[in-house]
Protein backbone atom coordinates (compact mmCIF):
# COMPACT_ATOMS: atom_id res chain seq x y z
CA UNK A 1 0.00 0.00 0.00
CA UNK A 2 1.49 3.32 -1.04
CA UNK A 3 1.40 6.19 1.77
CA UNK A 4 -0.67 8.44 -0.03
CA UNK A 5 -3.36 5.18 0.08
CA UNK A 6 -3.08 4.41 3.90
CA UNK A 7 -6.19 5.04 6.29
CA UNK A 8 -5.88 6.11 9.49
CA UNK A 9 -7.64 3.66 11.79
CA UNK A 10 -11.46 4.57 13.23
CA UNK A 11 -13.27 2.15 15.36
CA UNK A 12 -15.53 -0.13 13.98
CA UNK A 13 -19.40 0.47 13.60
CA UNK A 14 -20.02 -3.21 14.85
CA UNK A 15 -23.69 -2.74 15.36
CA UNK A 16 -23.90 -1.18 11.49
CA UNK A 17 -21.85 -3.88 10.80
CA UNK A 18 -23.88 -6.95 12.48
CA UNK A 19 -26.81 -5.75 10.94
CA UNK A 20 -26.29 -5.87 7.54
CA UNK A 21 -25.67 -9.86 7.81
CA UNK A 22 -28.76 -11.71 8.56
CA UNK A 23 -27.62 -15.10 9.43
CA UNK A 24 -25.87 -13.99 12.40
CA UNK A 25 -29.17 -13.64 14.04
CA UNK A 26 -29.69 -17.66 14.05
CA UNK A 27 -29.83 -19.76 17.03
CA UNK A 28 -28.70 -22.98 17.96
CA UNK A 29 -30.33 -25.16 21.02
CA UNK A 30 -31.51 -21.61 22.41
CA UNK A 31 -27.74 -20.29 21.89
CA UNK A 32 -27.23 -17.24 19.94
CA UNK A 33 -24.93 -18.68 16.85
CA UNK A 34 -21.19 -17.74 16.89
CA UNK A 35 -19.61 -17.80 13.07
CA UNK A 36 -16.13 -18.77 14.16
CA UNK A 37 -16.00 -20.48 10.56
CA UNK A 38 -15.29 -17.36 8.53
CA UNK A 39 -11.48 -19.44 7.07
CA UNK A 40 -13.92 -22.48 5.21
CA UNK A 41 -16.18 -19.31 4.23
CA UNK A 42 -18.35 -15.82 5.75
CA UNK A 43 -21.41 -14.79 6.00
CA UNK A 44 -23.05 -12.47 3.56
CA UNK A 45 -24.82 -9.05 3.92
CA UNK A 46 -28.18 -8.36 2.36
CA UNK A 47 -27.39 -6.47 0.03
CA UNK A 48 -25.41 -9.66 -1.50
CA UNK A 49 -28.53 -11.67 -1.11
CA UNK A 50 -30.90 -8.93 -3.20
CA UNK A 51 -28.48 -8.54 -5.48
CA UNK A 52 -28.34 -12.64 -6.37
CA UNK A 53 -32.36 -12.64 -6.05
CA UNK A 54 -32.67 -9.35 -8.20
CA UNK A 55 -29.98 -10.55 -11.23
CA UNK A 56 -32.34 -13.44 -11.05
CA UNK A 57 -35.43 -12.36 -10.84
CA UNK A 58 -35.15 -9.72 -13.42
CA UNK A 59 -31.54 -9.69 -15.71
CA UNK A 60 -31.07 -13.59 -15.76
CA UNK A 61 -29.38 -13.85 -19.24
CA UNK A 62 -26.64 -15.25 -21.25
CA UNK A 63 -23.61 -12.88 -22.39
CA UNK A 64 -23.28 -10.90 -25.70
CA UNK A 65 -27.10 -11.25 -26.93
CA UNK A 66 -28.75 -8.76 -29.13
CA UNK A 67 -31.63 -7.73 -26.26
CA UNK A 68 -32.03 -5.56 -23.39
CA UNK A 69 -31.05 -8.53 -20.27
CA UNK A 70 -28.22 -9.70 -21.85
CA UNK A 71 -26.80 -6.17 -22.25
CA UNK A 72 -27.55 -5.88 -19.03
CA UNK A 73 -26.19 -8.93 -17.92
CA UNK A 74 -22.51 -7.71 -19.64
CA UNK A 75 -22.45 -4.48 -17.78
CA UNK A 76 -22.95 -5.67 -14.75
CA UNK A 77 -20.28 -8.14 -15.31
CA UNK A 78 -17.88 -5.11 -16.22
CA UNK A 79 -19.45 -3.45 -13.34
CA UNK A 80 -18.16 -6.48 -11.43
CA UNK A 81 -14.95 -6.66 -12.97
CA UNK A 82 -13.89 -3.02 -12.08
CA UNK A 83 -15.30 -3.72 -8.73
CA UNK A 84 -12.66 -6.14 -7.95
CA UNK A 85 -10.14 -4.10 -10.05
CA UNK A 86 -10.55 -1.76 -7.22
CA UNK A 87 -10.35 -4.23 -4.38
CA UNK A 88 -7.14 -5.40 -5.84
CA UNK A 89 -5.95 -2.47 -7.05
CA UNK A 90 -5.42 -3.38 -10.82
CA UNK A 91 -7.10 -2.62 -14.10
CA UNK A 92 -10.61 -4.48 -15.07
CA UNK A 93 -9.58 -6.61 -17.93
CA UNK A 94 -6.69 -7.98 -15.48
CA UNK A 95 -9.62 -9.69 -13.49
CA UNK A 96 -10.53 -13.22 -14.20
CA UNK A 97 -13.70 -15.05 -12.69
CA UNK A 98 -14.19 -18.48 -12.20
CA UNK A 99 -16.01 -21.14 -10.24
CA UNK A 100 -13.31 -20.87 -7.22
CA UNK A 101 -9.64 -20.40 -6.42
CA UNK A 102 -8.41 -24.14 -7.06
CA UNK A 103 -10.17 -24.39 -10.19
CA UNK A 104 -8.67 -21.36 -11.46
CA UNK A 105 -5.27 -22.25 -10.33
CA UNK A 106 -5.26 -25.53 -12.25
CA UNK A 107 -6.36 -23.53 -15.02
CA UNK A 108 -3.70 -21.42 -15.14
CA UNK A 109 -0.65 -24.06 -14.05
CA UNK A 110 -2.01 -25.92 -16.79
CA UNK A 111 -1.54 -22.99 -19.44
CA UNK A 112 2.09 -22.42 -17.84
CA UNK A 113 3.11 -25.92 -17.58
CA UNK A 114 2.36 -26.05 -21.25
CA UNK A 115 5.61 -24.01 -21.80
CA UNK A 116 7.61 -26.27 -19.88
CA UNK A 117 9.17 -29.04 -18.97
CA UNK A 118 12.27 -31.45 -17.93
CA UNK A 119 14.83 -28.98 -16.44
CA UNK A 120 12.63 -26.21 -14.91
CA UNK A 121 11.45 -25.70 -11.24
CA UNK A 122 8.57 -24.72 -9.54
CA UNK A 123 8.61 -23.23 -5.64
CA UNK A 124 5.86 -24.21 -3.57
CA UNK A 125 5.64 -23.88 0.64
CA UNK A 126 4.51 -26.75 2.92
CA UNK A 127 2.51 -24.28 4.68
CA UNK A 128 -0.12 -23.58 2.26
CA UNK A 129 -3.26 -24.79 1.29
CA UNK A 130 -3.34 -27.45 -1.35
CA UNK A 131 -5.09 -25.29 -4.38
CA UNK A 132 -1.25 -23.67 -4.56
CA UNK A 133 0.60 -26.88 -3.69
CA UNK A 134 -1.45 -29.79 -5.98
CA UNK A 135 -1.95 -27.56 -9.00
CA UNK A 136 1.72 -27.22 -9.64
CA UNK A 137 2.46 -30.73 -8.45
CA UNK A 138 0.47 -32.12 -11.17
CA UNK A 139 3.72 -30.34 -13.83
CA UNK A 140 5.46 -33.05 -12.49
CA UNK A 141 4.16 -35.04 -15.34
CA UNK A 142 5.41 -33.27 -18.18
CA UNK A 143 9.11 -33.58 -16.19
CA UNK A 144 8.99 -30.11 -13.84
CA UNK A 145 10.98 -30.31 -10.59
CA UNK A 146 8.57 -29.39 -7.81
CA UNK A 147 10.73 -28.28 -4.87
CA UNK A 148 8.46 -27.48 -1.32
CA UNK A 149 9.88 -24.61 0.87
CA UNK A 150 9.60 -25.38 4.43
CA UNK A 151 8.01 -23.95 7.75
CA UNK A 152 9.79 -23.21 11.17
CA UNK A 153 7.31 -25.35 13.19
CA UNK A 154 8.32 -23.56 16.35
CA UNK A 155 5.81 -20.61 15.45
CA UNK A 156 4.52 -21.88 11.72
CA UNK A 157 6.09 -19.40 10.16
CA UNK A 158 7.58 -19.76 6.61
CA UNK A 159 11.24 -20.10 6.51
CA UNK A 160 12.40 -17.74 4.23
CA UNK A 161 16.05 -18.56 4.26
CA UNK A 162 14.97 -21.99 3.31
CA UNK A 163 12.32 -20.33 0.54
CA UNK A 164 15.39 -18.67 -0.64
CA UNK A 165 17.62 -21.45 -1.11
CA UNK A 166 15.59 -23.20 -3.22
CA UNK A 167 14.88 -20.94 -5.80
CA UNK A 168 17.69 -20.73 -8.56
CA UNK A 169 17.87 -19.99 -12.27
CA UNK A 170 15.75 -22.92 -12.79
CA UNK A 171 12.88 -21.63 -11.12
CA UNK A 172 9.93 -20.54 -13.06
CA UNK A 173 7.52 -20.34 -10.38
CA UNK A 174 7.24 -19.74 -7.08
CA UNK A 175 3.67 -19.90 -5.29
CA UNK A 176 3.04 -19.39 -2.24
CA UNK A 177 0.25 -17.97 0.17
CA UNK A 178 -0.54 -14.92 1.59
CA UNK A 179 -1.49 -16.42 4.90
CA UNK A 180 -2.40 -19.65 6.29
CA UNK A 181 -5.57 -20.79 6.69
CA UNK A 182 -4.57 -23.20 9.10
CA UNK A 183 -2.18 -21.02 11.69
CA UNK A 184 -3.05 -17.75 10.28
CA UNK A 185 0.95 -17.05 9.68
CA UNK A 186 1.19 -13.94 7.06
CA UNK A 187 4.32 -14.59 4.43
CA UNK A 188 6.18 -11.74 3.80
CA UNK A 189 4.72 -11.48 0.01
CA UNK A 190 6.98 -8.93 -1.31
CA UNK A 191 10.16 -10.27 -0.78
CA UNK A 192 8.74 -13.78 -1.93
CA UNK A 193 7.47 -11.95 -5.64
CA UNK A 194 11.21 -10.26 -5.48
CA UNK A 195 12.92 -13.46 -5.35
CA UNK A 196 10.96 -14.92 -7.77
CA UNK A 197 11.68 -11.81 -10.03
CA UNK A 198 15.30 -12.01 -9.04
CA UNK A 199 15.52 -14.94 -11.35
CA UNK A 200 12.95 -14.11 -13.86
CA UNK A 201 10.44 -16.58 -12.75
CA UNK A 202 6.92 -16.14 -12.19
CA UNK A 203 5.24 -15.07 -8.54
CA UNK A 204 1.91 -16.68 -8.05
CA UNK A 205 0.06 -15.54 -4.80
CA UNK A 206 -2.45 -17.32 -3.23
CA UNK A 207 -4.31 -14.26 -1.14
CA UNK A 208 -7.82 -16.60 -0.40
CA UNK A 209 -7.03 -16.54 3.49
CA UNK A 210 -5.55 -12.93 3.92
CA UNK A 211 -8.51 -11.23 1.55
CA UNK A 212 -10.90 -10.71 4.45
CA UNK A 213 -8.34 -9.49 6.80
CA UNK A 214 -5.58 -7.42 5.17
CA UNK A 215 -5.42 -5.07 2.04
CA UNK A 216 -4.34 -6.85 -0.83
CA UNK A 217 -2.29 -4.04 -3.75
CA UNK A 218 -1.17 -5.80 -6.77
CA UNK A 219 0.35 -3.24 -8.28
CA UNK A 220 2.64 -2.53 -4.71
CA UNK A 221 3.63 -6.59 -4.47
CA UNK A 222 4.11 -6.67 -8.38
CA UNK A 223 3.53 -9.95 -8.75
CA UNK A 224 2.57 -11.79 -11.98
CA UNK A 225 -1.07 -13.59 -10.30
CA UNK A 226 -2.73 -13.52 -7.40
CA UNK A 227 -5.99 -15.79 -6.63
CA UNK A 228 -8.92 -15.43 -3.98
CA UNK A 229 -12.20 -16.28 -3.56
CA UNK A 230 -15.25 -13.90 -2.84
CA UNK A 231 -16.88 -16.47 -0.32
CA UNK A 232 -14.52 -15.28 2.32
CA UNK A 233 -14.89 -11.71 2.17
CA UNK A 234 -18.29 -11.74 2.49
CA UNK A 235 -19.34 -12.45 -1.11
CA UNK A 236 -20.70 -15.57 -2.75
CA UNK A 237 -19.04 -19.44 -3.43
CA UNK A 238 -16.53 -17.81 -6.79
CA UNK A 239 -13.03 -17.08 -7.15
CA UNK A 240 -11.15 -14.22 -8.77
CA UNK A 241 -7.20 -14.24 -10.31
CA UNK A 242 -5.24 -11.09 -10.76
CA UNK A 243 -3.18 -11.67 -13.58
CA UNK A 244 -0.89 -9.49 -14.94
CA UNK A 245 -2.25 -8.16 -18.73
CA UNK A 246 0.34 -9.18 -20.20
CA UNK A 247 0.68 -12.68 -18.95
CA UNK A 248 -2.97 -13.35 -19.63
CA UNK A 249 -2.53 -12.64 -23.82
CA UNK A 250 0.45 -14.28 -23.83
CA UNK A 251 0.29 -17.04 -21.96
CA UNK A 252 -2.00 -20.10 -24.01
CA UNK A 253 -5.12 -21.21 -21.96
CA UNK A 254 -6.72 -24.35 -23.11
CA UNK A 255 -10.18 -23.48 -24.51
CA UNK A 256 -13.12 -24.07 -26.82
CA UNK A 257 -12.74 -22.75 -30.28
CA UNK A 258 -15.65 -20.02 -30.46
CA UNK A 259 -14.20 -18.00 -27.18
CA UNK A 260 -13.11 -14.60 -27.85
CA UNK A 261 -9.53 -14.08 -27.72
CA UNK A 262 -9.93 -11.29 -25.64
CA UNK A 263 -7.92 -10.43 -22.47
CA UNK A 264 -9.70 -11.43 -19.96
CA UNK A 265 -12.65 -13.83 -21.36
CA UNK A 266 -9.89 -16.06 -23.08
CA UNK A 267 -9.79 -17.69 -19.63
CA UNK A 268 -12.96 -17.98 -18.66
CA UNK A 269 -14.72 -20.90 -19.94
CA UNK A 270 -18.33 -21.71 -20.49
CA UNK A 271 -20.76 -19.84 -18.96
CA UNK A 272 -19.84 -18.13 -15.33
CA UNK A 273 -22.80 -18.12 -12.69
CA UNK A 274 -23.96 -14.44 -13.13
CA UNK A 275 -25.86 -14.22 -10.64
CA UNK A 276 -22.89 -14.75 -8.34
CA UNK A 277 -21.09 -12.39 -10.15
CA UNK A 278 -23.63 -9.38 -9.40
CA UNK A 279 -23.17 -10.44 -5.60
CA UNK A 280 -19.63 -9.95 -5.89
CA UNK A 281 -20.69 -6.03 -6.77
CA UNK A 282 -22.70 -5.86 -3.81
CA UNK A 283 -19.50 -7.21 -1.93
CA UNK A 284 -17.16 -4.56 -3.25
CA UNK A 285 -20.50 -2.29 -2.40
CA UNK A 286 -20.56 -3.45 1.17
CA UNK A 287 -16.77 -2.85 1.62
CA UNK A 288 -17.27 0.11 0.23
CA UNK A 289 -19.63 1.70 2.35
CA UNK A 290 -18.12 0.31 5.89
CA UNK A 291 -15.05 2.20 4.34
CA UNK A 292 -17.09 5.51 4.03
CA UNK A 293 -18.45 5.26 7.42
CA UNK A 294 -15.18 5.31 8.68
CA UNK A 295 -15.28 9.29 8.40
CA UNK A 296 -14.20 8.25 4.24
CA UNK A 297 -17.98 9.63 3.52
CA UNK A 298 -16.15 11.55 -0.04
CA UNK A 299 -13.10 8.61 -0.71
CA UNK A 300 -12.65 6.41 -3.60
CA UNK A 301 -13.91 2.96 -3.87
CA UNK A 302 -10.72 1.76 -3.58
CA UNK A 303 -9.68 4.59 -0.69
CA UNK A 304 -12.82 3.36 1.37
CA UNK A 305 -12.04 -0.02 0.56
CA UNK A 306 -8.80 0.52 2.71
CA UNK A 307 -10.34 2.72 5.34
CA UNK A 308 -12.53 -0.33 5.94
CA UNK A 309 -9.48 -2.59 6.44
CA UNK A 310 -7.74 -0.37 8.84
CA UNK A 311 -11.02 -0.22 11.04
CA UNK A 312 -10.96 -4.23 10.71
CA UNK A 313 -7.50 -4.76 11.12
CA UNK A 314 -7.55 -2.57 14.75
CA UNK A 315 -10.73 -4.40 15.89
CA UNK A 316 -9.76 -8.12 15.02
CA UNK A 317 -6.29 -7.21 16.66
CA UNK A 318 -8.26 -6.80 20.00
CA UNK A 319 -10.03 -9.71 19.59
CA UNK A 320 -7.12 -12.09 18.11
CA UNK A 321 -5.33 -10.65 21.67
CA UNK A 322 -7.73 -11.82 24.12
CA UNK A 323 -8.82 -15.24 21.74
CA UNK A 324 -4.90 -16.17 22.23
CA UNK A 325 -4.37 -15.30 25.38
CA UNK A 326 -7.65 -16.67 26.78
CA UNK A 327 -6.75 -19.72 24.66
CA UNK A 328 -2.85 -20.51 26.17
CA UNK A 329 -4.63 -20.68 29.45
CA UNK A 330 -6.59 -23.24 29.08
CA UNK A 331 -5.10 -26.22 30.64
CA UNK A 332 -3.68 -28.96 28.36
CA UNK A 333 -3.95 -26.96 25.25
CA UNK A 334 -1.72 -27.24 22.63
CA UNK A 335 -1.26 -23.92 20.60
CA UNK A 336 0.47 -23.86 16.62
CA UNK A 337 0.87 -20.77 15.40
CA UNK A 338 2.29 -17.27 16.39
CA UNK A 339 1.50 -16.40 20.27
CA UNK A 340 4.09 -13.88 20.87
CA UNK A 341 1.72 -10.49 20.41
CA UNK A 342 5.22 -7.91 19.44
CA UNK A 343 4.91 -10.49 16.32
CA UNK A 344 0.62 -10.52 15.79
CA UNK A 345 1.42 -7.69 12.39
CA UNK A 346 2.69 -11.37 11.21
CA UNK A 347 -0.61 -13.15 11.90
CA UNK A 348 -4.44 -13.12 10.81
CA UNK A 349 -6.70 -14.11 13.90
CA UNK A 350 -6.94 -17.67 12.52
CA UNK A 351 -5.93 -19.86 14.71
CA UNK A 352 -5.36 -23.99 15.17
CA UNK A 353 -5.20 -26.16 18.80
CA UNK A 354 -5.17 -29.24 20.28
CA UNK A 355 -6.50 -29.99 23.40
CA UNK A 356 -5.23 -33.11 25.29
CA UNK A 357 -7.61 -35.92 25.64
CA UNK A 358 -10.62 -34.43 22.71
CA UNK A 359 -9.89 -34.85 19.43
CA UNK A 360 -10.66 -31.83 17.34
CA UNK A 361 -14.24 -33.19 16.07
CA UNK A 362 -15.41 -34.55 19.52
CA UNK A 363 -14.08 -30.21 20.01
CA UNK A 364 -15.87 -28.89 17.36
CA UNK A 365 -19.07 -30.55 17.81
CA UNK A 366 -19.29 -30.34 21.28
CA UNK A 367 -18.69 -26.40 20.64
CA UNK A 368 -21.28 -26.65 17.45
CA UNK A 369 -23.66 -27.98 19.98
CA UNK A 370 -23.32 -25.17 22.32
CA UNK A 371 -23.91 -22.61 18.97
CA UNK A 372 -20.06 -22.34 18.11
CA UNK A 373 -19.31 -23.14 14.57
CA UNK A 374 -15.43 -24.24 14.38
CA UNK A 375 -13.49 -26.20 12.29
CA UNK A 376 -11.54 -29.31 12.50
CA UNK A 377 -9.12 -31.58 10.19
CA UNK A 378 -6.60 -30.32 7.89
CA UNK A 379 -8.63 -27.65 5.73
CA UNK A 380 -6.74 -28.60 2.96
CA UNK A 381 -3.54 -27.94 4.55
CA UNK A 382 -2.58 -31.49 4.00
CA UNK A 383 1.29 -30.72 4.11
CA UNK A 384 1.15 -28.71 7.19
CA UNK A 385 -0.52 -31.24 9.18
CA UNK A 386 1.19 -34.00 7.78
CA UNK A 387 4.80 -32.17 9.09
CA UNK A 388 3.59 -31.18 12.38
CA UNK A 389 2.43 -35.18 12.64
CA UNK A 390 -1.44 -34.19 13.51
CA UNK A 391 -2.94 -35.85 10.20
CA UNK A 392 -3.09 -39.44 11.90
CA UNK A 393 -5.08 -38.07 14.69
CA UNK A 394 -7.87 -35.65 13.18
CA UNK A 395 -5.61 -32.18 12.60
CA UNK A 396 -6.49 -29.24 14.41
CA UNK A 397 -9.51 -27.18 15.73
CA UNK A 398 -9.53 -24.00 14.51
CA UNK A 399 -11.56 -21.03 15.15
CA UNK A 400 -11.61 -18.16 13.09
CA UNK A 401 -12.36 -14.88 13.30
CA UNK A 402 -13.70 -11.63 11.43
CA UNK A 403 -14.79 -8.15 11.65
CA UNK A 404 -18.45 -9.15 12.71
CA UNK A 405 -17.26 -11.27 15.42
CA UNK A 406 -17.48 -9.50 18.55
CA UNK A 407 -15.39 -9.71 22.48
CA UNK A 408 -18.50 -11.07 24.03
CA UNK A 409 -18.50 -14.07 21.66
CA UNK A 410 -14.72 -14.76 22.35
CA UNK A 411 -15.23 -15.00 26.19
CA UNK A 412 -18.15 -17.36 25.74
CA UNK A 413 -16.27 -19.39 23.45
CA UNK A 414 -13.56 -19.04 26.04
CA UNK A 415 -15.84 -19.92 29.27
CA UNK A 416 -17.56 -22.82 26.72
CA UNK A 417 -13.64 -24.32 26.18
CA UNK A 418 -12.99 -23.98 29.86
CA UNK A 419 -16.12 -25.85 30.51
CA UNK A 420 -16.28 -28.88 28.07
CA UNK A 421 -12.31 -29.18 29.31
CA UNK A 422 -13.48 -29.54 32.58
C1 LIG B 1 -5.72 -20.40 1.72
C2 LIG B 1 -6.71 -21.05 0.81
N1 LIG B 1 -6.36 -21.23 -0.47
C3 LIG B 1 -7.19 -21.80 -1.36
C4 LIG B 1 -8.44 -22.24 -0.97
C5 LIG B 1 -9.33 -22.86 -1.99
O1 LIG B 1 -10.29 -21.94 -2.35
P1 LIG B 1 -11.54 -22.34 -3.24
O2 LIG B 1 -12.51 -23.02 -2.34
O3 LIG B 1 -12.06 -21.03 -3.76
O4 LIG B 1 -11.06 -23.22 -4.33
C6 LIG B 1 -8.84 -22.08 0.35
C7 LIG B 1 -10.15 -22.58 0.80
O5 LIG B 1 -10.38 -22.80 1.96
C8 LIG B 1 -7.96 -21.46 1.26
O6 LIG B 1 -8.29 -21.26 2.54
Amino acid sequence: MSTAEQATPTALDLSWVRSQFPSLAQTVNGQPAVFLDGPGGTQVPQRVIDAISSYLSRDNANTGGAYQTSRDTDRMIAEARAAMADFLNCDSDEIVFGPNMTTLTYAMSRAIGRELGPGDEIVVTLLDHDANFAPWKALEEGGVTIRAACFNPADCTLDMDDLASKITSRTRVVAAGYASNAVGSINHVAEIVRLAQQVGALSYIDAVHYAPHGPIDVRALDCDFLACSTYKFFGPHMGVLYGKRQHLQLLHPYKVRPLTDNVPNRWEWGTLTHECIAGIKACVDYWRELGRRMHAEHATRRQAILAAHAAIHQHERGLMERLIAGLLAIPGLTFYGITDPKKFDQRCPTVVVRIEGHTPLALATKLGDRGFFTWYGNYYALNLTEQLDVERTGGFLRIGLVHYNTMEEVERLLAALREIVG
